[in-house]
C-alpha cells in the first residue's frame, strides 16, 4: 500500500518553517527547512512488514545551487548526500524516489541538509511497502 505523510502533520517535524507561499503543495503547507547543514525534516512512517519499502519525496527547488540531504531510517543513514536536483521554480514540485529499509510497524525517516542553504522544500513523503521480504522461516 501507498500512504502519504505530509510535512506539515504532526507526528511530522520541521526544522524551519510551514510555509503556504508557493502553490501546488499538497495538504495545507510545506517545510521550508532553516538555511543550514543539518536542517532536516522528519517523518514517521508506518510499514506493514520489513523489507524494503519505496520512499517518494515530492519537494521544489526553485534555486540554482545543489540541495541535497542525508537521509536516515531509525537513526541510521541509508543514503548519504542525495542530491535533491533543481525543479525549475519554487512553484514546480518534483518527486524523488529511493528505497530504504524499513521494520515493521513504526519507522521515523529523517532528511539532513548535507549543503549551507538547507533542504529543498519539502511537501509530502508517500511510503510503498510491500517490497523485497526479509529472509525468514516459510510459514
Ligand atoms: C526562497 C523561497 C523559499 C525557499 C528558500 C530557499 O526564500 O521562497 O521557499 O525555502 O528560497 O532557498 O531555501
Ligand atoms: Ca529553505
Amino acid at each position: 500500500a501507498t500512504v502519504r505523510y505530509e510535512a506539515e502533520s504532526s507526528p511530522a517535524v520541521c526544522n524551519g518553517t510551514i510555509d503556504t507561499n508557493h502553490a501546488g503543495y499538497s495538504g495545507s503547507g510545506f517545510c521550508n527547512s532553516n538555511n543550514a547543514v543539518g536542517a532536516s525534516a522528519q517523518f514517521t512512517v508506518n510499514a506493514s512488514s520489513a523489507g524494503t519499502a519505496t520512499l517518494a519525496i515530492r519537494y521544489a527547488h526553485g534555486g540554482t545551487d545543489t540541495r541535497s540531504a542525508n537521509i536516515l531510517v531509525n537513526g541510521a543513514t541509508v543514503q548519504s548526500a542525495s542530491a535533491f536536483a533543481a525543479t525549475g521554480g519554487w512553484t514546480a514540485w518534483s518527486t524523488k524516489t529511493v528505497t530504504i529499509p524499513v521494520n515493521t510497524g513504526s519507522n521515523t525517516v529523517r532528511l539532513e541538509a548535507t549543503a549551507a542553504a538547507g533542504l529543498a522544500n519539502i511537501d509530502y513523503v508517500e511510503l510503498t511497502d510491500g517490497g523485497t521480504a526479509q529472509t525468514g522461516p516459510i510459514m
